[in-house]
């Protein structure tokens, strides 16, 4: 092992020290705070439920194939990342291990169970094709469909008969809800719809978000984690769809600002209704988790963080194109390499982040929001 690798490694294990530390001070210090952990949302989420609902479906799925997983797993996992995502950093955090994908019928899930699938929209199937909005793929696995799965596994996870059990059982479990939206935006798009008749669709996703999370309060959650959007107009899909000729329609970070405004408008009204939703159910305690400020973080100073500025907008695994992200030659598929080194990368394969910004990203959300839900 050379010199410099060794100081990278001491690195890394510094800053996984200090996120676990995050968590055991979240909680009173001789507990882990949660005992389990429950998630919904789509690909930013899913630990390996789409490869299995998709499988015997979809001949190719990229996200089956290296280098998906590469990093901390050496193999494909279904994460859509080449290694932890988010929702690792805070299961590690809280002492707990990595949330199963609920539709692994082998897996034990009384500490906890993901229910996050690839694609997922918050908004159900039936409210895309009454519009006849096509571009939606068929899996019928919205936020909704998402919060019926765990109703369903409920009666095995604690005895619902005796209401305590269940109430203390959940009441100690943190939920985390996404995030939700972004793909429900990108299939309306999809559809031809302009952005400002996107921008129209905005109240009712929020709504559907926040209907899921009542739900979910009804069914006894009590530590809810809702996240925003990304900020779309920096994703390098969207980068590489929507390319503009004219430089006024980017920001000085090289984001598409118009379609920034779009997660603004959702965060905003995400957030209000987070506000609505604490006053509403007193006994909960409700944490907006952002996703917005920490990307455009990394794309200003992305030396702070150990990204290469000259490529902070540029796709680690892709094949080819201004952003590396080229959809017949997606990662994961013939014709795609990946960078020499991810964690200097923000983005993976053009939609998703890498190990390297999850895990930045989940420090801040565990020293901050986590942190007051746990306390
Ligand atoms: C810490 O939490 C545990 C379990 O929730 C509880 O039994 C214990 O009394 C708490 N200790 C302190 C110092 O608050
Ligand atoms: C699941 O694991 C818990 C302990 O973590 C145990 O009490 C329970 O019996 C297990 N359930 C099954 C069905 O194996
Ligand atoms: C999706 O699944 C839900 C719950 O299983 C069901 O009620 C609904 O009809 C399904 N929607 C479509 C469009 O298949
Ligand atoms: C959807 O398409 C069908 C068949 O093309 C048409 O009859 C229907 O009016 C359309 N509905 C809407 C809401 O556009
Ligand atoms: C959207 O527009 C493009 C280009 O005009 C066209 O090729 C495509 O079929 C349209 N898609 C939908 C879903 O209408
Ligand atoms: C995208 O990938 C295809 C298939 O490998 C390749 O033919 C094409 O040249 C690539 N496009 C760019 C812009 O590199």
């Amino acid at each position: 092992m050379t010199m410099r690798s060794s100081i990278v490694i001491a690195a890394v294990l510094l800053v996984l020290v200090s996120i676990q530390l995050d968590g055991a001070d979240a909680g009173n210090g001789t507990k882990p705070f949660f005992t389990a952990i429950f998630s919904f949302g789509n690909s930013y989420a899913d630990t390996g439920n789409f490869v299995r609902l998709a499988a015997p479906i979809i001949p190719i799925i990229p996200f089956n194939n290296l280098p998906y997983g590469e990093t901390s797993f050496h193999k494909p996992t279904g994460r859509a990342s080449n290694g932890r995502i988010i929702l690792d950093f805070i299961a590690e955090a809280f002492g707990l291990p990595f949330v199963p994908p609920s539709l692994d019928k082998t897996q034990n899930f009384s500490k906890g169970a993901n229910f996050a699938v690839v694609g997922a929209t918050a908004l159900d199937l039936s409210y895309f094709m009454e519009r006849n909005i096509t571009s939606v793929p068929p899996f019928n696995t919205s936020f909704g469909v998402q919060v019926g799965w765990f109703e369903k596994l409920k009666p095995s996870l604690c005895n619902t008969a005796a209401a305590k059990e269940c109430k203390d059982y959940l009441g100690k479990s943190l939920f985390v809800m996404g995030e939700f939206g972004g793909n429900d935006y990108v299939f309306l798009l999809a559809a031809n719809k302009t952005l400002e008749q996107t921008r129209t669709y905005v109240p009712a996703v929020v709504k559907a978000i926040t209907a899921g999370v009542e739900r979910l309060i009804k069914l006894g959650a009590k530590h809810i984690v809702v996240p925003g959007n990304l900020p779309t107009g920096c994703i390098p899909i969207i980068l590489t769809l929507y390319a503009s000729p004219n430089k006024a329609d980017y920001d000085r970070s090289g984001c598409l600002h118009k379609f920034n405004g779009l997660a603004r408008y959702h965060n905003n009204l995400l957030r209000c209704e987070v506000r609505a939703l604490r006053a509403k159910h007193p006994g909960t305690k409700i944490a907006y988790a952002d996703y917005f400020r920490p990307v455009v973080g990394f794309l200003e100073n992305p030396a702070n963080f150990g990204f290469d500025g000259s490529r902070a907008l540029v796709v680690c695994c892709g094949g080819g194109g201004r952003y590396n992200y080229n959809a017949t030659a997606a990662c994961g598929l013939p014709g795609a390499t990946a960078c020499a080194d991810p964690s200097r990368a923000v983005n993976w394969d053009g939609i998703h982040l890498t190990e390297a910004a999850y895990g930045s990203i989940a420090g801040g959300w565990l020293r901050g929001p986590l942190a007051g839900l746990a306390r």
